[in-house]
C-alpha cells in the first residue's frame, strides 16, 4: 500500500474506556495541529446520538489536556459521526459503509475486546470496506503465542502487514524512541554495550496505584500480560537490539525480532508473582483470585552480544513508587585499586533511563572526593531531561497510523516471537505471592535478583535507590 493518508478514522469501542481515556485527547490533538481534517466515524453498541458522543469526547479532553482550543474542539465535534449497532449484524456495516460516503482509503480503530476482531473484520469485509483500509489494533494483541497467531491469521486474511498496526503506546513515548537513538546516534555506547562491560539490565515498571476499577480486565490478563510481555519488552529490545542495516525502519523491526527470537524461554524458577493486598476485595475480582498485580522476571537472551548478561524486570501496581526506569549496570574495574571500588561496597559505573514520570538520561561515575584519602562518590551526569510540550505517545501513534507510517508498531513476527519466550510460563507457573500496599513488591522477588547486587528501587525523582 502506498504512504498516502488515510481519508476517513473508523473508530469501532467509540463509547467505551480507552477512547475516553486515550483516543478523544489524542483525535482532538490532532484536529488541533492540523495533522487531522478526515471524517470520523465512531461505531458501539449503545443507541447514543451523536450529541452524546460529543459531550463524551469533550469530558474526556477536558479531564486530559483541557479545551484549550474551543474551535479546533468544535472542528472535532462537526467531523465526527456516529453509528450504533450490534457487531453481529450486518447491517451495522452497511451503516458504517453509508457514513464512510466516499472514502477510498479508511482506517478502522479497534478499540474493542480481541475477541470481537474476527466479528468486525469480517463484517468490513463482507461489505467490501476492507480494500485499501487500513487496521489498528490494541494490545494485548493475544493472550498467547496460540491465540496471537490466530489475531495475526484474522488480521491477515484482510489487511497485508503493511496496512496493519499494532499499538504498543510504549513505542510512541518520547524517552524510548531516545533509547534508540542514544544507542545509534553516538558511538561512544557501542564497545560497552556487551557482554564484556555490562554485568545486568534492570528494567522496573511500577505504578503506586492498583487496578483502578479495571478489575474485570485486570482478571483475564494479569501483569505479565497487561505491561510486561508489550511494555517492557519492547523496551528490552531497544536496549538489546543489533544495529540496524539502513535507515529503512523494517530493519529496526528486523533487528527487534531477533532479540525477542533470541530469548531464552522463560521458566518457572525465572519468575515471581505477587499479589497486592486487598486485590481480591476490588471490584469483579474473584475471592480467591490467583492472578497477579505484580512480576518479576530473569530472562537471557542467548545472542553473541548478550549470552550470560541477566535482564531483570519487574512491574507491579501498589507499589512504592510511580515511575518507569532502566538500570544498565556495568562490571566493575578489573581490580579493586581503591577500598570502595568493590562491586560490594557499592555501584560503579551504570546508565540510567528515567522514563516517566520525567525523564532524564544519566550516566554514573565514582568521583574522588577531596582529600588526601582515595575514596569516592558515584555521581551522575544527566545527558537528557524531559522537553515540555512533547506529544502524547497515542497522538503521535494515531498520526503515524493514520499516515501509513509502521515505523512505532510492532510486527507480527516480533509479537509472536515474544509470546513464544514467555509462553511455558503461561502454562505453569509458580503461585502468587503476596505485598503489601506501597512495598517494593514480595521478599521472593529480591532473591531472584540477590547474585546481582537487588533491585534499584527508585524515590520519587528516579536515581538514588531507597
Ligand atoms: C497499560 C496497562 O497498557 O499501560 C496499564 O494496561 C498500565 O495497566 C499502563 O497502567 C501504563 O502506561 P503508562 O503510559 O501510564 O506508563
Amino acid at each position: 500500500m502506498s504512504q498516502s493518508h488515510s481519508d476517513a478514522l473508523v473508530v469501532f469501542g467509540v463509547t467505551g474506556d480507552l477512547a475516553h481515556k486515550a483516543i478523544f485527547p489524542a483525535l482532538y490533538a490532532l484536529v488541533k495541529s492540523g495533522s487531522l481534517q478526515v471524517p470520523i466515524v465512531g461505531v458501539a453498541s449503545p443507541k447514543w446520538t451523536v450529541e452524546q458522543l460529543r459531550t463524551r469526547m469533550e469530558d474526556s479532553v477536558k479531564q486530559s489536556t483541557g479545551i484549550g482550543d474551543p474551535d479546533a474542539m468544535r472542528r472535532l465535534d462537526e467531523t465526527t459521526c456516529y453509528v450504533s449497532g450490534d457487531y453481529n449484524d450486518p447491517a451495522t456495516f452497511g451503516r458504517i459503509k453509508q457514513a464512510l460516503g466516499g472514502a477510498q482509503r479508511p482506517a478502522y480503530y479497534l478499540a474493542i475486546p480481541p475477541a470481537l476482531f474476527e466479528t468486525v473484520i469480517n463484517g468490513l469485509k463482507a461489505v467490501g470496506l476492507t480494500d485499501n483500509a487500513r487496521v489498528i489494533v490494541e494490545k494485548p494483541f493475544g493472550r498467547d503465542l496460540a491465540s496471537a497467531r490466530e489475531l495475526n491469521d484474522v488480521a491477515r486474511a484482510a489487511f497485508p502487514e503493511d496496512a496493519i498496526f499494532r499499538i504498543d503506546h510504549y513505542l510512541g513515548k518520547e524517552a524510548i524512541m531516545n533509547i534508540l537513538y542514544l544507542r545509534f546516534a553516538n558511538t561512544f555506547l557501542e564497545p560497552i554495550w556487551n557482554r564484556n562491560y555490562v554485568a545486568s539490565v534492570q528494567v522496573t515498571l511500577a505504578e503506586d496505584f492498583g487496578v483502578k476499577g479495571r478489575g474485570a480486565f485486570y482478571e483475564t490478563a494479569g501483569c505479565l500480560r497487561d505491561v510486561v510481555e508489550n511494555h517492557l519488552f519492547q523496551i528490552v529490545a531497544l536496549l538489546a537490539m543489533e544495529p540496524p542495516a539502513g535507515q529503512n525502519y523494517g530493519f529496526v523491526q528486523d533487528e527487534k525480532a531477533k532479540v525477542f527470537r533470541a530469548m531464552r524461554p522463560l521458566r518457572p524458577e525465572d519468575m515471581v508473582r505477587g499479589q497486592y493486598v486487598g486485590y481480591r476485595d476490588e471490584p469483579n475480582v474473584a475471592v480467591d483470585s490467583d492472578v497477579e498485580t505484580y512480576c518479576a522476571l530473569k530472562l537471557y537472551i542467548d545472542s553473541w552480544r548478550w549470552a550470560g548478561v541477566p535482564f531483570y524486570l519487574r512491574s507491579g501496581k501498589c507499589l512504592a513508587q510511580t515511575g518507569t526506569e532502566i538500570l544498565v549496570e556495568l562490571k566493575p574495574p578489573p581490580q579493586p585499586l581503591f577500598e570502595d571500588s568493590t562491586p560490594a561496597f557499592s555501584h560503579s559505573n551504570y546508565l540510567r533511563f528515567r522514563l516517566s514520570p520525567r525523564s532524564v538520561i544519566a550516566l554514573a561515575a565514582r568521583i574522588k572526593r577531596t582529600g588526601k584519602e582515595f575514596v569516592g562518590d558515584l555521581r551522575e551526569l544527566s545527558l537528557a531531561d524531559e522537553h515540555t510540550g512533547e506529544e502524547s505517545a497515542y497522538t503521535r501513534l494515531l498520526g503515524a497510523a493514520m499516515a501509513g507510517d509502521g515505523a512505532l508498531f510492532t510486527r507480527e513476527d516480533a509479537i509472536e516471537a515474544a509470546w513464544a519466550a514467555v509462553d511455558p510460563v503461561l502454562k505453569s507457573y509458580p503461585p502468587v505471592r503476596f505485598y503489601e500496599r506501597q512495598s517494593w513488591g514480595p521478599k521472593e522477588a529480591d532473591a531472584l535478583i540477590a547474585s546481582d547486587g537487588g533491585w534499584h528501587n527508585f524515590g520519587p525523582e528516579g536515581g538514588s535507590g531507597a
